[in-house]
């Protein structure tokens, strides 16, 4: 059985995205499927390229047994398109510019990451940069549900 891999994109890579990977990861290594699943994040925006997450986003996950500390903030590359099956951005803006940056022979899933939400109120992660406290609580709230719902996506189609 191959593996199925995971990228998850935002603009800065430091909030959003690494959110995302670490979630997702902490919940693959749960489920025993560490060996069937590779997950990482990336960003659309150069500003924080080799900079840890924003501390606001470690602070918020550390409150829930989430750990952002291995994580560096890089820039999505072309070669992402040939080594990840899904791509999946948190919102239109960085989903719009993964479908510009695609080569033609792209085969794999380009998405928004809440089209595997369970709860049906967000299409988009909102940008916690500018926002408060209550919108790095958002964010994780968001994507611990559409983490749950891409582990059953991929449960029912490749794992
Ligand atoms: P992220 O949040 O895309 O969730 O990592 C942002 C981080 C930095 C900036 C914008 C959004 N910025 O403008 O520097």
């Amino acid at each position: 059985m191959g593996k199925i891999s995971v990228l998850f994109v935002c603009l800065g890579n430091i909030c959003r995205s690494p959110t995302a990977h670490a979630t997702f990861q902490q919940l693959i290594e749960r489920e025993g499927l560490s060996h069937r699943v590779v997950v990482d994040s990336a960003g659309t925006g150069d500003w924080h390229i080799g900079h840890p997450p924003d501390p606001r986003s470690t602070q918020a996950a550390r409150r829930r047994a989430i750990s952002l500390e291995s994580l560096t903030a890089r820039l999505v590359i072309e070669e992402d398109f040939y080594r990840f099956n899904y791509l999946l951005a948190m919102d239109q803006k960085n989903l719009q510019a993964l479908k510009e940056m695609a080569p033609a022979n792209f085969k794999g899933q380009l998405g928004l990451f809440l089209d595997f939400a369970e709860r049906g109120d967000y299409r988009e992660v909102p940008d916690p940069y500018y926002a408060g406290h209550e919108g790095f609580e958002l964010v994780l709230d968001l994507v611990e549900d559409a983490s749950q719902g891409l582990l059953t996506h991929l449960r029912a189609r490749c794992l």
